[in-house]
Formats: C-alpha cells, sequence, structure tokens
C-alpha cells in the first residue's frame, strides 16, 4: 500500500487505458509481486541473495544481486549526453564491446542480463527490464518507491564510452556528470543513494581492495557501509561520523577516493543533510533514481508514471466452434473493498448493435496479497466456467464490469476487445510428424471466413 499511496502524489500519475500490450505486461511486473516466490523480486530477497555465488547463494560471497542491479543501470545510463541526446538507459551494455570497457570491469554486468533480460518479451525491453531491476530492488531491500514509466528502446549497437572511473579527477566527474544530464548536487546525491549498496571487489580493483581471506567475504568486497544489502543513509551517516570504511573514501590508494571527493565536494552539506535525515535522503534518491532511469535517447518516449489499474482483464482467448465463439477470461480488482453480497457482472456490446448484460461472473475468486496491493480476480462465467458461448456473428466489441452496482469503463471508454481473428476448434496437431494445422477464422463485415495454415 504504501508505494501506491505515495506514486498517486505524484502528479502525472494516472493509471492507463487497458489494453497496451506493454504497460499491461509492465504493471504486472511491477505490482504482482509475491517476495521471495514469484517475480524479478524473488532474486533478491533476501537481500544478499547472490545468484552467481561458487559458495552458496546467500550472504557469504560479499556480493549481492541487489548491488549488481543498481551499478548495471547506472553504467547503462552513464554513456548518455545530454547535449546531443545520444547514450541512456537503453540496455547498450548488453554489447560485449561495451562490457570490454575498462569502465565496465566485473562481472556483474553479465550476471545482472543473466537474470533481468529473463523478463524481457516482445513487448518489454531489455531496458525496461533493467530499470524495473533497480526500481525494485531499492524498494525490497528498504528504499522508497521510485516511479516508473515504461517504454526504454534497446540500442542496436554500443554507445560511446563515458562510464566515469575512480582515478579520474573530480573536474573530470562533474564534467561526467553534467554530460550525463546531473549538477553537482546531483551527482553527490546519486553517488551516496547507489553506493549504499554493495562494495568494490578484489579481483576487478586488486589496487583499490585487497585480498580478504575471509570465508564470510569469498570474494573480497570491501563495502561501501556497514548495511550493505540494505537502503539506508548509513553511507552518510558513517561518513559524517568518520567510522566509514568505504574503499573509494579512506582506501589506501588516495587517487581513487573518488567518493571521497565528490562527497566533500560541497563542504559536506549534502552528505550532512542525509545524515541527520533518512527521510530526506530516502526522497532524494527515489527522485535521483527515477531521474537516472528516465535518461534515454533522444526521441524515445516513456509512458506516464504506472499504477496499478484498478480493473484489468487478463487471460483473454476466443475459440471458434462451428457458430458459437466460445469467449473466456479473468478479469482482476486492484484493492476491491471486501462484500460478502457482492454482484460483478459483465457486460458486453456486439458487432451487431447488441448489448448484453445478464452474464454473471463466476462466484469463483482468486486474490492475492502484494505489498502495493490486493488483488481480487474473477472466471467469467459461461458453460461450467469453461467461457461464454456466444453467436460467433454477433461476436464482441467492448466490454464493461459492473461491481457492487459500480459501473466499471475506464471512464466510458469500456474495455476493447479484439474478436477479428479466432483460432478454431478444428484446428489440431499432429503427433506423428510433429506436426500442426491451425484453422484461423477472419472477421469480414461480421462474417468469419475460415482460412488454413
Ligand atoms: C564517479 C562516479 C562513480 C564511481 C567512480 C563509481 C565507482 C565504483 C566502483 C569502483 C565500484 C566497485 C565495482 C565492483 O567492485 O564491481 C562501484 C560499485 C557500485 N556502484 Fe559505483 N561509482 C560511481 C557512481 C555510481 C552511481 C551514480 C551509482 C548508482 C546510482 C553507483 C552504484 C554502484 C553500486 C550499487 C555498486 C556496488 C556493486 C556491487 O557491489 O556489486 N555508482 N562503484
Amino acid at each position: 500500500m504504501l508505494r501506491l499511496a505515495l506514486l498517486t502524489c505524484f502528479a502525472t500519475a494516472h493509471a492507463y487505458l487497458w489494453p497496451s500490450p506493454m504497460l499491461d505486461e509492465l504493471e504486472s511486473l511491477l505490482f504482482e509481486i509475491t517476495p521471495g516466490t514469484t517475480g524479478i523480486a524473488s532474486f533478491i530477497q533476501p537481500c544478499d541473495t547472490f545468484t552467481f555465488a561458487p559458495t552458496g547463494s546467500r550472504g557469504s560471497s560479499g556480493r549481492s544481486n541487489a548491488a549488481d542491479w543498481i551499478r548495471t543501470a547506472y553504467h547503462d545510463m552513464a554513456t548518455h549526453n545530454i547535449v546531443d541526446g545520444t547514450g541512456g538507459m537503453d540496455a547498450s551494455i548488453r554489447f560485449a564491446e561495451e562490457q570490454a570497457r575498462a569502465e565496465n570491469v566485473g562481472d556483474g554486468f553479465v550476471n545482472t542480463l543473466g537474470v533481468l533480460a529473463g523478463s524481457a518479451t516482445r513487448y518489454v525491453s531489455v531496458a525496461d527490464a533493467l530499470a524495473l531491476g533497480t526500481v525494485i530492488a531499492v524498494e525490497f531491500c528498504g528504499g522508497p518507491q521510485i516511479p516508473f514509466r515504461g517504454g526504454r528502446v534497446d540500442a542496436t549497437e554500443p554507445n560511446l564510452p563515458g562510464v566515469p572511473k575512480p582515478e579520474q579527477t573530480l573536474d573530470s566527474h562533474v564534467a561526467s556528470f553534467a554530460r550525463q544530464g546531473f549538477t553537482q548536487d546531483e551527482m553527490i546525491g546519486l553517488v551516496a543513494c547507489g553506493h549504499t549498496f554493495g562494495g568494490v571487489q578484489h579481483a576487478p580493483f586488486p589496487d583499490i581492495v585487497p585480498e580478504l581471506n575471509d570465508t564470510n567475504n569469498s570474494e573480497s568486497v570491501s563495502h561501501f557501509d556497514t548495511t550493505n544489502t540494505h537502503f539506508d543513509n548509513n553511507i552518510a551517516t558513517e561518513y559524517i561520523s568518520g567510522t566509514t570504511q568505504n574503499p573509494l573514501v579512506v582506501g589506501f590508494n588516495d587517487t581513487t577516493n573518488s567518493d571521497e571527493r565528490i562527497f566533500g565536494s560541497d563542504g559536506n552539506v549534502t552528505m550532512l543533510s542525509f545524515a541527520n535525515s533518512p527521510e530526506l535522503f530516502a526522497s532524494r534518491c527515489s527522485e535521483l533514481f527515477a531521474r537516472m532511469l528516465d535518461t534515454v535517447p533522444s526521441g524515445v518516449q516513456l509512458s506516464d508514471v504506472i499504477t496499478p489499474l484498478p480493473v484489468k482483464p487478463f487471460d483473454l482467448t476466443f475459440t471458434l466452434d462451428g457458430d458459437v465463439l466460445q469467449f473466456s477470461g479473468r478479469v482482476r480488482f486492484w484493492n476491491l473493498t471486501d462484500n460478502p453480497n457482492r454482484v460483478a457482472l459483465l457486460l458486453w456490446d456486439d458487432h451487431l448493435g447488441g448489448v448484453h448484460n445478464s452474464t454473471l461472473l463466476s462466484s469463483l475468486e482468486a486474490v492475492g496479497s502484494f505489498p502495493d496491493g490486493v488483488s481480487t480476480s474473477y472466471i467469467f462465467g459461461g458453460d461450467d466456467f469453461g467461457g461464454l458461448s456466444l453467436d460467433a456473428a454477433a461476436g464482441i466489441t467492448t466490454m464493461r464490469f459492473m461491481v457492487d452496482g459500480k459501473v466499471e469503463d475506464q471512464g466510458g471508454v469500456g474495455f476493447a476487445v479484439q474478436d477479428a481473428v479466432v483460432f478454431s476448434t478444428t484446428s489440431c496437431f499432429f503427433s506423428n510428424n510433429r506436426t500442426a494445422q491451425y484453422n484461423v477464422a477472419v472477421r469480414v463485415l461480421c462474417r468469419l471466413y475460415m482460412s488454413q495454415y
């Protein structure tokens, strides 16, 4: 509930119209999360999970998926050039040429893509999946909610180099962040927000971190703060109190102490404010992470901030059986209040001007409890709940729902349904030679014509 309550505060946040294949998928990935069991979050719950550890998937490697995911998103974005509009969150980090650069040393990028690219589909880009990874890692590991927009487009070739390295000067870091679109204040904030997770590993950075010879930290990671798998302002409190072990602040090689130079570059004003207020740190990180993830190549148009759809049809199927169109599906209601006497109806218009309003949704309901709300799903009614039997010629154009006497029709637009091309029950699969015959009917002026493939 927390994320939803805060997301609605963002001025531009409003639910999108269903159907939208991309936003429908992103909305589910973002909100239908059962921590530890399903979706992206299952890879970062608990937050010290590290899928690729040779010594077991938790704790003892010193690394975490969550930290890898956040660093990967930053390195993907950091090629952005605000002047010419090139680079940004576009998954160009997936190209071997980018990963081979000295600015992208380490296996965190391959590991991250190995997990998160699995959420990309024909509708969801790898870049959106990378951005989602950061949002979910931060939120599920103690951090603030980050308003999420969809629509990133995957690059087709590597971007120009441009990720800052620890041995560079403060001036070059200020210039690099300016090129990415961030002021000096924002640079301090974004580095502190990122470095509340993870640390520096010995293998890719032997000149910064020595071999630690610690079985509880088998990959010799020197962490940025004492709570490296959890979002909190300890990156700032430990820095301000002088107790920090951040290897980019108190490292033995002063040249690579980039966090020290960056954090101190405004006389510690920003870091002091973060140390004094965990709330300020969280809200500033929410804002800066969102800016980071929304930094995309020019010409890419992101969606509005995605919030849960109050009413969302899903699993819709049509099958033509002679003159009958079998129509099945389900509908999810978000945060529906309890009502033991609930009457829930599906209403629909057909191609011949008919309006149907008598089909009850089944009394079967499935309730899912998620961090941001509760979903209640109903299966469409019909013969043995297998689906509604519609006159094939009349078909269906638009659905509405009536719940507790209230019509849900997306502000009068309705829920448009596409029955122009439907499978026929005469389709079949030949197991002897592993071939299939698809019989498909195409609607032309209220008639369905059969084709065979
Ligand atoms: C001047 C800017 C920056 C420099 C020089 C820098 C440098 C580094 C270095 C050397 C590491 C160690 C990587 C490894 O051992 O695999 C690291 C880790 C990390 N960085 Fe940065 N960083 C900068 C900015 C950022 C920003 C802006 C973010 C995110 C908003 C970020 C997020 C992270 C995270 C999460 C890790 C931990 C990775 C892990 O433990 O697997 N960094 N950074």
